[in-house]
């Protein structure tokens, strides 16, 4: 398709929004997807964003739209709205010109509203403002008109109103996309250049490689390069999603396509990457993507220490599809072998944790997430600390800690109960704007570690649901923090050594010693479980002992059952961790580790 005939276009708006939805009337609309094999939800493929309802991965469609020599190719790429999955966006955003910017016109401007469209305005693209859901009874589309308009200084009567679920307005909103979104420019004769946007391992195609073409033409059977790497391979297949996959003749400026190239190792085609002929290399790559920086670390183990090679595979697969996904492996004690695993969020983390059990049929135990801390010693040198036993014992000069900028939006009514909530959790007002009489945006500065656990959901109750919240890293600040560790008789059990805020250590140890008490079995002797800043001994329980006989149970002759209860004995046994001298079923760390 000529570059005149294509437009480039992503979704973007707060979760919950709408743009899933708001897809599935296009795939219909356009007739790439017929009424009876439309499922909502069409664009999100795994099971996980279909039953939680939430776009993770972008996906991009071509959509056919307007007929004869008027027939336009629509590219759409439907983007996640959460904020742990903002780099998604940026990727998605940098391979449109345009964007739909679509708000609920029920709800109004939310904090992730203004998070994208920020990045869509860095990134030059053209901004169509819509309304959806106006089928709803609630909807104030005039009012949130007038809110959208003033925020990116266009007129309310630009903002398209359209209902997702009914289709109302979108065959508008199709046309105002071909008549508002620049077509892409390039240069068809120059050697080609193609970012690598996206990248999915298909059991039966390989690698998966999704593009964008800004210069040149990509072709089958042609030799291709990927410049990072300059690794050499053979086109064989390529081709458009619409939404299946069909096998194009190449692909030209401004398209947007997948290759497969029949190669199985994932780390050959880099998200962010630039493909080039072989035959006429490009002299120079697209700038590519900054790699997402992790916020916070999780060590991830094995239930069964037999499948540590699984997992390790697994995450080798993951990464190629997640490029914010980092690990390494490490070593516990008391949880064996497994992998510190950086993730963007908490709601990441529980993402890839779901998706290696489901995907790979893992069972796994994760240990309580931690943000990176900058330790300098006494002798000036500098630890990166991702992992509290690692934290350094000695002397030390300053512990820093990632802080981030907060933007919180919620109906003025609540901003004593916000205020309460942020001073608690160490953080400082920047500034507060009405948005409109009734709405305020308050800005914070707060620690990230106290962020990104169980802020938003204390946030969302303090407000009934009212309230929004995006934040962005900004750089780190000295703290008073303390490693609080977990002793069993006298040893460290490293997966509960925590970095907490000096106020909150005391409260830390009391509570995971009294866990453990709980959890642990009564031993021969007896076993005290401490909580230590240091040398000092903050918390103490004690498991008092007692003679463990399992047929104690058993009164009478039952000889079967009391071979049997032996067995499982044994059994049990082979699952045991032993901390210094004491016995700890590996239940037991994972029952502390997972409850709160
Ligand atoms: P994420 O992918 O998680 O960011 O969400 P999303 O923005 O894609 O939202 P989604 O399309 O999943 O819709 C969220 C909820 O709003 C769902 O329960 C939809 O059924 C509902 N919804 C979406 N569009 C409309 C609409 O036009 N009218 C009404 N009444 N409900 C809608």
């Amino acid at each position: 398709t000529a570059p005149e005939l294509l437009r480039n276009f992503c979704i973007i708006a707060h979760i919950d929004h709408g743009k899933s939805t708001l897809a599935d009337r296009m795939l219909q609309l356009t007739g790439v997807v017929d009424a009876r094999a439309m499922r909502a939800q069409y664009l999100d493929r795994m099971d996980i964003e279909r039953e939680r309802g939430i776009t993770i991965k972008s996906q991009a469609v071509r959509m056919p739209w307007g007929v004869g020599a008027d027939a336009y190719a629509l590219n759409m790429i439907d983007t996640p709205g959460h904020v742990d999955f903002t780099y998604e966006v940026s990727r998605s955003l940098a391979a449109c010109e345009g964007a739909v910017l679509l708000v609920d016109a029920a709800q109004g401007i939310e904090a992730q509203t203004l998070a994208n469209l920020y990045l869509a305005l860095e990134n030059d693209l053209a901004i169509i403002p819509v309304l959806n859901k106006i089928d709803l009874p609630a909807a104030q589309p005039e009012k949130y008109a007038e809110e959208l308009a003033k925020l990116i200084g266009c007129e309310p009567e630009d903002c398209l109103q359209v209902s997702g679920k009914t289709g109302a307005g979108v065959v508008e909103l199709l046309d105002r996309i071909v008549e508002r979104v620049p077509p892409p420019v390039g240069d068809a004769h120059a050697p080609a250049r193609a970012m690598i946007f996206d990248s999915v391992y298909d059991t039966y195609r390989g690698v998966v490689t999704y593009v964008r073409v800004v210069d040149g033409s990509l072709n089958p059977r042609e030799k291709i390069v990927m410049m990072s790497t300059r690794a050499t391979h053979e086109l064989l297949e390529i081709g458009v999603s619409s939404p299946e996959p069909v096998p194009t003749k190449g692909l030209g400026v401004g398209e947007v396509g997948y290759l497969i190239t029949g190669v199985k190792d994932v780390r050959q085609s880099k998200v962010g990457d630039t493909v080039t002929n072989a035959s006429k290399p490009a002299a120079t790559a697209l700038g590519g993507y900054s790699d997402p920086k992790p916020m916070v670390f999780s060590g991830l183990y094995p239930i069964d220490g037999t499948d540590y090679p699984i997992l390790r595979d697994a995450l080798d697969k993951l990464k190629l599809n997640d490029a914010a996904l980092n690990y390494e492996p490490e070593t516990s004690v008391a949880l064996g072998f497994g992998f510190r695993v950086g993730f963007l969020g908490l709601l990441h983390l529980e993402i890839v944790r779901e998706r290696l059990e489901r995907e790979f049929d893992l069972a796994l135990i994760s240990t309580a997430p931690n943000v990176v801390y900058e330790v300098t010693l006494e002798d000036k040198s500098v630890v990166t600390v991702t992992n509290p036993s690692e934290f350094p014992s000695g002397k030390i000069g300053e512990v820093r800690e990632p802080m981030v900028k907060a933007t919180i939006l919620a109906p003025a009514e609540f901003i004593g109960a916000i205020m309460e909530l942020c001073q608690g959790k160490r953080g400082e007002l920047q500034g507060m704007d009405y948005l409109s009489e009734e709405r305020v945006e308050l800005r914070y500065v707060l620690p990230m570690a106290e962020i990104v656990f169980d802020f938003f959901d204390q946030l969302k109750s303090r407000t009934r649901g009212y309230a929004s919240l995006d934040y962005e890293r900004i750089g780190d600040e000295a703290a008073d923090l303390v490693k609080v560790d977990i002793l069993l008789q006298g040893e460290t059990v490293d997966a509960f050594s925590a970095i907490v805020h000096k106020d909150k250590a005391y409260a830390y140890g009391v509570m995971m010693t009294a866990k453990l008490k709980e959890l642990i079995p009564r031993q021969q002797f007896e076993v005290p479980i401490q909580a230590a800043i240091g040398a000092r001994i903050i918390a103490r329980e004690t498991i008092r002992a007692i003679r463990k006989d399992v047929l104690a149970k058993c009164y009478g002759g039952d000889i079967s059952r009391k071979r049997k209860l032996l067995e499982k004995q044994k059994e049990g046994k082979k699952r045991m961790k032993t901390i210094g001298r004491v016995d700890v079923p590996q239940e037991a760390f994972i029952a502390a580790l997972s409850s709160d």
